[in-house]
């Protein structure tokens, strides 16, 4: 029986020099260990022999069981680490880190901002909760005024509330500042209004130049050069008369659709023309109001919403995409 436990042994490690997979290492320890493996039926066998010579016997199979056993897992280990190694593509292109990006809003306000600031504007701001004094009043829209209804206005009290536009700036910047003024004033409004073109949050630009001898000519002149700057040498620009109870005279300000360029689409609702602006010759009652004699200086204001020339600039249909921070529209910007 010894003889055929050596023998055992070497055929063994005769077969593990052939294994190559993990399923070779199984189906060898089902010939050697297995129910009817080799060296099961010699340890059956062990019954069959004396007493004395069993206990050897049995101690010599017992040790062969562990070899096999420590060897096949030893081969297994050998194996599993090549076919792991395996399955690692050294030749792939590195995975790269996602880097962020400026958010289009902010892209967009960026660009208005040098633009004006080129133009000798220097940047102001004020609060956004502001009071009704300086959202309206002092804007010459007085209480029970119908522009109110423009408006619809979050209120937190009778006297404070969501700054509806950008507006109110220019009345803080002309209590402060001395004269000229010549300031843009971005920032985020706030009104009760939601569909694809208005969100209750949006931001604006308001612009306001106040000087000695400033005439509609410079009104012109600088929105001209903004528009054109923005959006090309070639577009359109008309100024259109309209009415804001803080200027007089006033226009809104409209460029040939981007779109369809001025042939008539859906986005112009075939008028060719989009509106982009609010403007108009600063009104004397709001001079009033800042205690500036309208005698001696004159003024020109704007205002104009971010969102809407971000949509117009990049074709955008629906204003709740700048807000929903979905990245497969943020990182196409
Ligand atoms: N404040 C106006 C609005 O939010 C926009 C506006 C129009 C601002 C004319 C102006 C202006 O400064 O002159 O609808």
């Amino acid at each position: 029986m010894e003889k055929q436990i050596e023998e055992l042994r070497s055929s063994f490690e005769e077969d593990l020099k052939n294994v190559k997979t993990l399923k070779d290492i199984e189906s060898l320890r089902v010939t050697y260990l297995g129910r009817k493996g080799n060296l099961t039926t010699i340890l059956r066998g062990m019954a069959a022999l004396s007493t004395d010579e069993r206990p050897r016997m049995g101690s010599l199979a017992n040790q062969l069981k562990t070899f096999i056993e420590e060897r096949l897992a030893g081969r297994a280990r050998e194996l599993e680490a090549s076919e792991t190694k395996e399955l690692i593509d050294v030749t792939l292109p590195g995975r790269m880190p996602r880097k962020g990006s400026i958010h289009i809003l902010n892209q967009v306000l960026t660009e208005i901002e040098d633009i004006f600031l080129d133009l000798g504007f220097q940047i102001a701001s004020g609060p956004e909760v502001e009071d009704d004094y300086h959202n309206f009043e002092a804007l010459n829209i007085p209480a029970f005024h119908p522009a109110r209804d423009m408006q619809a206005t979050f209120y937190f009290s009778d006297r404070l509330l969501l700054r509806t536009h950008t507006s109110p700036v220019q009345i803080r910047v002309m209590e402060s500042n001395g004269l000229p003024v010549r300031i843009i004033a971005p920032g985020k409004v706030y009104r009760s209004d939601s569909d694809v073109t208005h969100t209750p949050m949006f931001h604006q630009v308001e612009g306001l130049w106040v000087e000695e001898g400033i005439t509609f000519g410079h009104l012109k002149g600088v929105l001209e050069a903004f528009i054109h700057t923005l959006f090309g040498r070639d577009v359109a620009v008309r100024f259109r008369p309209s009415f804001f109870p803080f200027t007089e005279p006033s226009a809104e300000v409209d460029i040939g659709c981007v779109i369809c360029k001025g042939k008539g689409c859906r986005v112009c609702k075939d008028t060719g023309w989009l509106e982009i602006l609010g403007s108009g010759m600063v009104d004397p009652e709001v001079f009033k109001y800042v205690g500036i004699d309208s005698e001696k200086v004159t003024g020109f204001a704007f205002g104009l919403g971010v969102e809407r020339v971000a949509m117009l600039k990049y074709g955008i249909d629906d204003i709740r995409l700048f807000f929903e921070n979905d990245l497969r529209f943020l990182t196409q910007f």
